[in-house]
């Protein structure tokens, strides 16, 4: 059976800058940068780009569109024993998406409430969030019940995300020309408004005002590197996937060029954004824009709902706001699902995409239930923290050990120079050999004595056990699967 296809590589790109552009863009990005030197973090984050980012990116499309699969038997067709790169790849993936759709519902659920004249979370936007939406509980070991509007939120996400990809690319490609597109606009729009209301220009001050002695400080760096990680949507199986429905002969390194330079641009422009209106809200409420800068869901569904209630028109820039996050989200949230979907779908070709989407979705819906109880946000600040400081760094050594040592560098970009138009040179190599595999290394070995030193956010231990289970069993798993074939081999011999 021929692989299904794109329909056009326009579609393709905008799958990929639709991955790519996510949350992290909003919520990430702008706080980061104006804790990290303002303007001055633009040196890190634009050398991690360079670095880090766009070689790993050309990895990751090369190797899906060269071998045609996903990143199980991507990597299985690398070295049998490779195969469980892949499977953590996914697993990675499959976990992200549980609690990313649950953050899509939050925003659905705000989204749904803009639609009167009283904002509901006027006057107090912190008390809605944590009492009322999320009616959350006092600490991680009270449970509490399930909350129902969040539920059947994550529910219609659920829905959404299924009538997405249950056409696998086809229907992606559909969802993509809708969802890739509109949020910037959106975005632009927000833009106008923020810049036009009092104290704006303050605001944006406090994101750009450059502070270069920032740069001595390694945290920047190692930031700088993790946010490129994340936001290029690296470590997931999702490039790997993507690419793999493109004819052969695309041209890989202009995609990975185009993929990257847009995501960033649009990360840069939300701070804008971003900050535009926090330095509205500071004028507004008298106090200094450094009282009211927040990232993450602090940023999008406390600060930013204080902000919108208090300008005019209100529940309409609410709207707008909340339906910019959802459609931003959601082309993140299904090429998770995607990546999933793509590596069963490749071992067990006979299966309809669409049952395995189903099957997919249903697990990963059931799932998320456990973030929608009055613990869910303490759960999933955990998750998310391991997740994204371990899985996908380790995938992402493992990645450039396999292609850079085992299937040889110079192979995989004979390849993308015989099909793309701009030459890359040997530094692309040196680069996956020598330079991405220690520093990413460096950065898990930081990041794992930051963590026994003290418990992430004073989670008592038990929490932090299922943190570090969503990291090692992957792990094992890979070990597993790569002793398992040489015992296979054995037999064979
Ligand atoms: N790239 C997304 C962002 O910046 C994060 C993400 C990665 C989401 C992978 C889903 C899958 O928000």
């Amino acid at each position: 059976m021929s692989r299904l296809r794109w329909t056009s590589r326009t579609i393709f790109l905008f799958a990929a800058i639709g991955s790519a552009v996510g949350l992290g863009n909003v919520w990430r990005f702008p706080y980061l940068a104006h804790k990290y030197g303002g303007g001055a973090f633009l040196i890190p984050y634009l050398s991690a780009l360079f670095i880090l980012g766009i070689p790993l990116l050309i990895l990751e499309f090369a190797i899906g569109q060269k071998l045609q699969k996903g990143a199980i038997d991507a990597f299985r067709t690398v070295n049998h024993r490779l195969r469980g790169i892949g499977f953590g790849a996914v697993f990675s993936g499959f976990v992200v998406v549980v609690y990313y759709a649950v953050v899509m519902a939050w925003c659905l659920h705000y989204f749904v409430n803009s639609f009167q004249a009283d904002l509901p979370w006027a006057g107090d936007a912190k008390g809605y969030f944590f009492n009322s939406v999320l009616q959350i509980t006092d600490n991680i070991g009270t449970i509490g019940g399930i909350n129902w509007p969040i539920f059947s939120a994550l529910f219609v996400i659920w829905a959404i995300i299924y009538f997405s990809v249950w056409g696998g690319v086809k229907s992606v490609g559909k969802v993509v020309s809708i969802t890739m597109p509109l949020p910037i606009i959106l975005l632009i729009i927000l833009f106008i408004r923020g810049i036009t209301l009092d104290g704006s220009f303050s605001g944006i001050y406090y994101y750009i005002n450059p502070d270069f002695k920032a740069l001595y400080d390694p945290e920047i760096w190692l930031a700088a590197a993790s946010q490129i990680f994340f936001t290029l949507s690296l470590g997931f199986g999702i490039m790997v996937a993507y690419a793999s429905y493109n004819k052969e002969t695309q041209d890989v390194a202009a995609d990975a060029y185009t993929t990257a330079i847009t995501n960033s641009a649009i990360s840069l422009f939300a701070g804008f954004v971003v900050f535009a209106v926090l330095g509205y809200m500071a004028a507004s409420t008298g106090v200094n824009v450094e009282e009211v800068v927040a990232s993450g869901p602090g940023l999008a569904f406390v600060v930013f709902p204080e902000a919108l209630s208090l300008m005019p028109w209100a529940p309409f820039f609410s709207a707008i706001f909340f339906l910019t996050l959802l459609l931003l989200g959601i082309d993140s949230a299904f090429s998770l699902v995607e990546a999933v979907n793509t590596v069963i779908v490749d071992r067990m070709g006979h299966v309809p995409v669409k049952r395995v989407a189903f099957y997919v979705c249903t697990l990963a819906f059931l799932m998320g239930s456990i973030f929608t109880t009055g613990a869910g946000l303490y759960f999933l600040d955990i998750v998310d923290h391991f997740v994204t400081n371990f899985g996908l760094v380790l995938v992402g050594i493992f990645e450039c050990i396999a292609v850079g040592w085992i299937y040889k560098a110079d192979k995989l970009r004979a390849y993308i120079n015989k099909v793309s138009w701009r030459n890359t040179g040997r530094w692309w190599n040196v680069t996956i050999k020598f330079i991405i595999p220690p520093i990413l290394i460096l950065l898990v070995i930081i990041q794992f004595f930051k963590e026994i030193k003290t418990n992430y956010e004073g989670y008592p231990d038990w929490a932090i056990a299922i943190g570090w289970g969503v990291v090692v069993v992957p792990l094992l798993i890979a070990v597993i699967l790569a002793i398992i074939s040489k015992i296979e081999e054995k037999a064979v011999e």
